[in-house]
This record gives C-alpha cells, sequence and structure tokens, in this order.
C-alpha cells in the first residue's frame, strides 16, 4: 500500500478549491479561504477514511436489515497551532467522534534564515488523549521542512504514548519535507492536497500560497 495520497493527481473539484486557496486575488477573501481549507480538509479525510479499520454491522431499517461497515474507534485528531485549525474542521466534521490533541509550536525567530535546513521548532504546548493503541491524524496544512510535523508527532508520542497508526495531512506539501517526514517516521502515511517543487530561502513553499495562519487568523506581530 502507498504511503503517500495526492489529491490532485485526478481533475477533480479539489483543484478548484486550490485555485482560491492559492490565488493571492481570492486569498483576500477571508472566508472563502477558511471555506476551502475546511472543504479540502473534508475531502482528504474521505479519502483516508478507506484506510481505517472497519466492523460489519446490521443494522435494522423499518423494512428490514442491511449490512453494512461502522467506525469502532474514532480517531484522535493532531492539531498544529494555528494553522491547521480550518483544515481540523473538514477532518472535525467527517469524525465528529474524535478526541483532539493540540500542540504549540513555532519557528524559532530568524532560525530559518538559512532556508530548510536552518529551520529550529521551539514548542510551547501539548495536550493529549493517550495514543497508544489508537489512529492518530496529524494535520498541519503546509508541509514545508517537514520539521514542525515530525516535531509535533515526538511531542504527543512522548506525552500519550506511541499510536497504533500515524496519519500525517497537510493541503500543500513540498517534496523535501514529505522526504524528510518519511525518513524520520517511516510508519506514518502521508495525505496530501498538492505536492510543490521548492522551498524558498526562508524555508517557505514555492509556489505554495503564503502564510497559510497569517490569511486565516491576520498578520502576527
Ligand atoms: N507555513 C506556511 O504558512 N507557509 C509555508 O509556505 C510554509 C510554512
Amino acid at each position: 500500500m502507498s504511503k503517500l495520497f495526492v489529491l490532485s493527481e485526478q481533475a477533480s473539484i479539489a483543484h478548484h478549491y486550490l485555485t482560491d486557496l492559492r490565488s493571492v486575488e481570492r486569498q483576500k477573501d477571508r472566508r472563502l479561504f477558511w471555506d476551502s481549507m475546511e472543504r479540502l480538509g473534508f475531502l482528504l479525510a474521505y479519502e483516508l477514511s478507506k484506510q481505517l479499520n472497519y466492523e460489519q454491522a446490521t443494522v435494522k431499517t423499518p423494512l428490514g436489515t442491511k449490512e453494512h461497515y461502522r467506525l469502532p474507534d474514532a480517531p484522535v485528531l493532531g492539531v498544529i497551532l494555528r494553522a491547521a485549525i480550518p483544515l481540523y474542521e473538514g477532518f472535525r466534521r467527517m469524525f465528529p467522534e474524535a478526541d483532539t490533541a493540540f500542540v504549540g509550536e513555532y519557528r524559532k525567530e530568524g532560525s530559518e534564515a538559512g532556508g530548510a535546513e536552518g529551520v529550529e521548532i521551539e514548542q510551547f504546548y501539548t495536550t493529549t488523549p493517550a495514543l497508544e493503541g489508537r489512529t492518530l491524524i496529524l494535520i498541519d496544512p503546509m508541509l514545508a521542512s517537514g520539521k514542525s510535523i515530525v516535531t509535533a508527532y515526538r511531542a504527543l508520542a512522548a506525552k500519550g504514548g506511541e499510536p497504533q497508526a500515524l496519519h500525517i495531512v497537510s493541503v500543500i506539501a513540498a517534496r523535501q519535507g514529505i522526504e524528510y517526514v518519511q525518513q524520520q517516521l517511516p510508519s506514518a502515511r502521508c495525505w496530501v492536497a498538492d505536492i510543490d517543487p521548492a522551498l524558498n530561502q526562508k524555508a517557505y513553499i514555492v509556489p505554495g500560497l503564503g502564510d497559510a495562519g497569517d490569511l486565516a487568523f491576520g498578520e502576527k506581530l
């Protein structure tokens, strides 16, 4: 089974949402930006749902019975503050019974000046339910160097234990970020809406979409 799923490999409505997210004109509409992130989250969550473990269930309808599958164990959704919140919303709508873990972290000021190699992550908050035996879906819209998602996973696993299955979700991923994640977390499956070729000097994804947190919440100081 492939360890990487890329939503944009097929022409679908996902491309329409990606153009809304990336367009320097359309992303001025914050509500559209949020909605597009959330819709891509919903689509990625549906694709990912095909890889979860189900149990058979017999449903009694008013007129008879029918066999279906039910998800016996809700996943844990891991959110990296703050940019992941709109994307998380799409996952939360798909998995309303999920638990949620949070990680607060940021790039150390100036550390990205040397590009991806220099990026250092500072963490300030981690809260999680127990993860052992569970499925963790770790959500971050922009997978650039990959360091923030790997750091977030390690913090969650240190506190909550090792999950049974790990899924990493991003909207736009740089190829080198995916390679870093695959090397550091070889058991993880990655789910991305699109892959971009490069990072710039400040370790931002090119062409990317800019700063996902600022676009969703306003420019930080
Ligand atoms: N975070 C963002 O918001 N954008 C990038 O391109 C990289 C990290």
